[in-house]
């Protein structure tokens, strides 16, 4: 989702002034700035060998001690790197007081077997090596790993768990991208009761999928980033929220998106604001050609819809403030603008291009198949509000879809409730053709999409290399847990 609206001046003053006044103003610790790169792992002769371990432990969160669920102890967790054609080997320890597993969302690896696979269930204590590897032509970006255990997705995620998953690839060897500044913001939020530990959400607020109001950038509260007089600085985002949106804005300055979802553009968009749901991942340039000054990363409001569905006496809460240990998202904060980051400006550097191309993104052919998904929500007896694809709740053992490797299809996805739902498919990107009838813009590869209550959005996909059963699913990961997940089965063709 990108708002295409054209740059004028009058709009970004606009903007820098209503922001102004509405802007939610951090109380903790600010203007810290960013650690270099930190916790890196970069694969060594073709191999990627490390060892991971999921735990519960105190760690210190934006200055403050919180209880929260790690990789390595670590938030956001270590960052690993590697090439196409690399073995990947993490040597995973289960340390948690509960079953997990681990996903690596967006890349092209096989799904099952010791691989990507999300069916797996690695009890409390075990200790499993998930191995495979980087295909040679997998493009280089931005991917994410994180747990994805059904049932316990969105616990695990919003207690801490997740990290970016790099793959260098040919964008990193285009000049005018190796000569920006690359920084990495892992945006994502926490909710922490008095004690530092996270609270079980509130019903409705599993419903609306929970949101915390300590947001964060690499763990930290408003970060300083700096650029160059005349500089590029590349930001690779990652939204690793378990449901808060991100609608972005850097003041004054527009956005020059190059990649989405990990996979490069042919050619540099700009943008005004970038719209980052949960699993989406998005890679900008920013030119240092403003004055010196100080300009901030904004979340603006965003309204996920569904609202009406909240009884008026939880409307009335005001859970704003830490410590309500509430789960609670009221529409209050939907209303509200965030500092995620703040842009300074420090040196001088001679004026460094856009790139004019960047790597092409192939039309796809017409689509073998046309099929149709309907997500929705309805009530189950017993269990409150289920979260329904097609009409049907998740049953990891009923397969949902059935195709064949090397078909080209367009997925159909209608949302006929009140709230909005990224949607997302494992193993193979795809391209969106539409938005309710009307084509998108520009191509571009994506592997989660937003699809706004009442919208319909076709993409179109080509199944390749893996046969095996995976998902998709709605990445607000409270959706996802309550059912708003389907299996697909992609078969050899024969
Ligand atoms: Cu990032 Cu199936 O998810
Ligand atoms: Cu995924
Ligand atoms: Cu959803």
């Amino acid at each position: 989702m990108f708002d295409m609206r054209p740059l004028n001046r009058r709009q970004f003053l606009a903007l820098g002034v209503s922001s102004a006044s509405a802007v939610f103003l951090a109380s903790r610790v600010t203007g810290q700035s960013l650690p270099p790169a930190p916790n890196q792992y970069v694969s060594k002769d073709g191999l990627l060998d490390i060892a991971l371990d999921a735990r519960y432990e105190a760690v210190n969160l934006a200055g403050e001690q919180a209880y929260l669920y790690s990789y390595n102890g670590q938030i956001p967790a270590p960052q690993l790197e590697a090439k196409p054609g690399d073995s990947v080997r993490i040597r995973f320890t289960n340390n948690l007081p509960q079953p997990t597993n681990i996903h690596y969302h967006g890349l092209h690896v096989p799904p099952t077997g010791n691989a990507d696979n999300i069916f797996l269930n690695i009890p409390s204590g075990e200790t499993f090596t998930y191995e495979f590897t980087i295909p040679d032509n997998h493009p280089g970006g931005t991917f994410y790993y994180h747990p994805h255990l059904h049932g316990w997705v969105a616990e695990q995620v919003f207690a801490g768990l997740g990290g970016a998953f790099i793959i260098r690839g040919e964008l990193d060897a285009i000049p005018e991208i190796q000569a920006a500044q690359e920084v990495f913001l892992f945006l994502k939020d926490f909710d922490l009761d008095a004690n530092g530990r996270v609270p079980q959400p509130w019903h409705m607020a599993q419903m609306m999928g929970r949101e915390g109001s300590l947001v964060t950038a690499n763990g930290q509260v408003n970060p300083t980033l700096s650029i160059p007089k005349g500089g590029l600085l590349r930001l690779r985002l990652v939204n690793a929220s378990t449901s808060r949106f991100y609608r972005l804005a850097l003041e004054d300055h527009p956005l020059y998106l190059i990649a989405t979802d990990g996979i490069p553009l042919s050619e540099p968009v700009e943008l005004r604001e970038l719209l980052l749901t949960p699993g989406e991942r998005a890679e900008i340039l920013v030119r240092g050609e403003r004055e010196p000054n100080q300009y901030r990363l904004l979340a603006l409001p965003y309204n996920r819809g569904g609202m009406g569905m909240m009884g008026g006496g939880m409307m009335g809460r005001g859970m704003m403030g830490r410590g309500m240990g509430s789960g609670m998202m009221v529409q209050s904060d939907w209303e509200s603008t965030r500092n995620l980051a703040t842009l300074t400006y420090a040196g001088q550097v001679e004026t460094l291009p856009l790139p004019q191309k960047l790597i092409p993104v192939e039309t796809l052919p017409e689509p073998q198949r046309v099929r149709r998904f309907i997500l929705n929500h309805g009530m189950s007896p017993g269990m409150g509000m289920v979260f329904l694809i097609n009409g049907r709740a998740f049953d990891h053992q009923r397969v949902d879809t059935q195709v064949s490797l090397n078909t080209i299809e367009d997925w159909e996805i209608t949302n006929t409730g009140v709230m909005d739902h990224p949607f997302h498919l494992h193993t193979n990107p795809f391209q969106v053709i539409s938005r309710n009838g009307q084509p998108e813009s520009f191509r571009a590869w994506k592997d989660t999409v937003l699809v706004r209550a009442g919208e319909t959005v076709r993409f179109r996909v080509r199944f390749t290399d893996f046969p095996g059963k995976t998902v998709y699913h709605c990445h607000i990961l409270d959706h996802e847990d309550l059912g708003m997940m389907g299996t697909i089965e992609m078969q050899k063709s024969s």
